[in-house]
């Protein structure tokens, strides 16, 4: 099991503007991927295309052995929502939501919600956040709030978690507390990690760097 993209390309607006130039590529199961390059150089716009959020102009993309495109449009939000986790620079957070009950937003999709109360309620707790579950998230600082979004982000336990600069909007320390929950997700509970970064040092912590140039990839591992 694995992701597996095959020649992808990607093109913006008319006349098109070729963004991503023929991208294959196999990130297997457990594996920790960064995804690095320039601003500009098509990072973000790969991960959404790895990650099922868009479609490729050409090109597949498969997850766990489904061709994602081939999916309905239930069975894609299905999928979405049970084995794919999303962390994005900010955390957008539901303003009127408690932190609880922000983490367990995911879970109401499908009735979830107290089945899963005690396993959003344990991953607050390792992320330092216990005895913050029931404040607001204006109560939080910018850091903790990553923290909530990366455990609503895991609390479906999925197989993967796709990081779009996770740290990006964060000062150095809370940066270095979020890094490790995510290498700690990925040793632990094997969740498949892929991470968007422009940080060269958090980039080394990953298992393997894939590094984009202008839509290509360059280096691979
Ligand atoms: N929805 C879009 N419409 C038009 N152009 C886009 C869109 N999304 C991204 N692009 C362009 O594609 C290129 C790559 O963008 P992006 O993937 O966001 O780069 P990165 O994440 O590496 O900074 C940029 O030139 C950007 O302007
Ligand atoms: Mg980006």
């Amino acid at each position: 099991m694995s992701i597996i993209a095959t020649n992808i390309n990607k093109s913006f607006g008319d006349p098109p503007v070729h963004v991503l130039k023929d991208i294959s590529l196999e990130i297997k199961d457990g594996e920790f991927v960064a995804l690095t390059g320039r601003s500009g150089s098509g990072k973000s716009t790969l991960m959404y295309i790895l990650s099922s959020l868009d479609n490729p102009s050409t090109g597949t993309v498969e997850i766990s052995g489904k061709d994602i495109a081939k999916l309905s449009e239930e069975e894609i939000h299905r999928f979405r929502n049970e084995e794919l986790g999303f962390v994005f620079q900010a955390a957008y957070m539901i303003a009127e939501l408690s932190v609880i009950d922000n983490v367990l937003m995911p879970t109401m999709k499908f009735d979830q919600k107290e089945k899963r109360r005690s396993s959003a309620e344990h991953l607050l707790d390792e992320f330092g956040l216990k005895d913050k579950m029931k404040r607001f998230p204006r109560q939080l600082s910018g850091g903790e709030q990553q923290r909530v979004a990366i455990a609503r982000a895991l609390v479906m336990d999925p197989k993967y978690l796709f990081a779009d600069e996770p740290t990006g909007a964060l000062d150095t320390e809370s940066g270095d507390v979020v890094m490790n929950i995510i290498k700690e997700i990925n040793a632990k509970s094997k969740t498949t990690v892929l991470m968007v970064t422009h940080d060269p040092d958090f980039a080394r912590e990953a298992g393997r760097e894939i590094h984009l140039a202008d839509g290509a990839i360059i280096s691979n591992g």
